[in-house]
């Protein structure tokens, strides 16, 4: 049998995203319709590195389709910490589950994993790379808030050179037509040459690049802020420079359209205050929630499932 994984969001077409956000609608308008669709099936959760949404999104997802859920949370209580390798630890797990969620610090970790695996990998995030299902989370979200993936202009503000989620969703939107980006972010933390060049001028986007949030800020439709991370930084110097570059506050957001969607994958620490949460055109909660259902569509997906 031929397994389908996802370990970039380019594995999917198009047409098989919007048939994903088509299933993820569907399961929001009728939860008790899946709710056994997985009966006796079994996710396992695999995280190298910390998080709480994708591998917490994952496990309620598999547990409101019906199904159960296995799994370790840090590698260090799994037998990586005697040496085992990535590819083994999968092989083993594959043998238990159905189906493996896993996060990775080292680029390229999932994609090595799925030539030792018996079943469907998706990546939960690896390194610096990418993050296919928080993009497929960010799809559903402007989908559902703007009634179409065409024709708007984002901004991506912060860390776009570690930025998997950025990396990510570019490269998603850079499969539909009429967007025009718009990069925020310091010198040092500019998107990468391979995502300007290699993506987007090679499939005829514009894009233009800036350090103001402020400037940006009115001609954005859709605003997606990220957090400049800690984690990838090799100088803590660095990190202490950057990290508050950017600050979306009431203020700025005066200059904003009505109806702008705020996004953020999560988690923040300081670039969005608390504040910001009561404006409607924040959707970064609702963003959360969607994770959730468009998880319970790929899971569906990759098993071969049909409700
Ligand atoms: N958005 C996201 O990946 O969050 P976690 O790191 O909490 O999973």
């Amino acid at each position: 049998m031929n397994i389908r994984h996802l370990i970039d969001i380019t594995d999917f077409t198009t047409a098989e995203i919007d048939a994903l956000i088509a299933t993820a609608e569907d399961i929001i308008e009728n939860p008790a319709k899946y709710q056994d669709a997985c009966s006796h099936k079994q996710l396992a959760t695999l995280f190298f590195e910390p998080s709480t949404r994708t591998r917490l999104s994952f496990e309620s997802a598999m547990l409101a389709l019906g199904g159960t859920v296995l799994g370790f949370s840090e590698a260090a209580s799994s037998s990586t910490a005697k040496g085992e390798t990535v590819m083994d630890t999968i092989h083993t797990v594959s043998c238990y589950a159905d189906i493996i969620a896993m996060r990775h610090p080292k680029e390229g970790a999932p994609f090595a994993a799925s030539f030792s695996s018996e079943v469907p990998i998706i990546n939960a995030g690896d390194g610096s790379h990418n993050h296919p299902t928080q993009t497929l989370t960010d799809l559903l979200t402007i989908h559902r808030e703007r009634g179409s993936l065409d024709n708007f202009t984002i901004g991506f503000c912060g860390d776009l050179k570690f930025g998997r989620t950025v990396h990510s969703l570019a490269n998603a939107l850079s499969r539909q037509t009429g967007i025009h980006f718009v990069f925020i972010s310091p010198d040092e933390l500019k998107m990468p040459d391979h995502i300007k060049h290699h993506v987007l001028e090679a499939r005829g986007f514009s894009y233009e690049e800036t350090t103001s949030l402020e400037e940006a800020m009115p001609k954005l439709d859709v605003l997606y802020m990220t957090r400049v991370q800690k984690e990838r930084f090799f100088n803590e110097a660095d990190y202490i420079r950057l990290k508050d570059t950017y600050i979306l506050d009431p203020e700025k957001l005066v200059a904003a359209k009505k109806e702008l969607c705020i996004l953020h994958p999560l988690p923040r620490v300081n670039e969005i205050a608390v504040a910001v949460d009561a404006d409607p055109r924040a959707c970064y909660w609702k963003q959360v929630k969607n994770g959730k259902y468009i998880r319970m569509a790929l899971i569906l997906k990759l098993l071969g499932i049909e409700v």
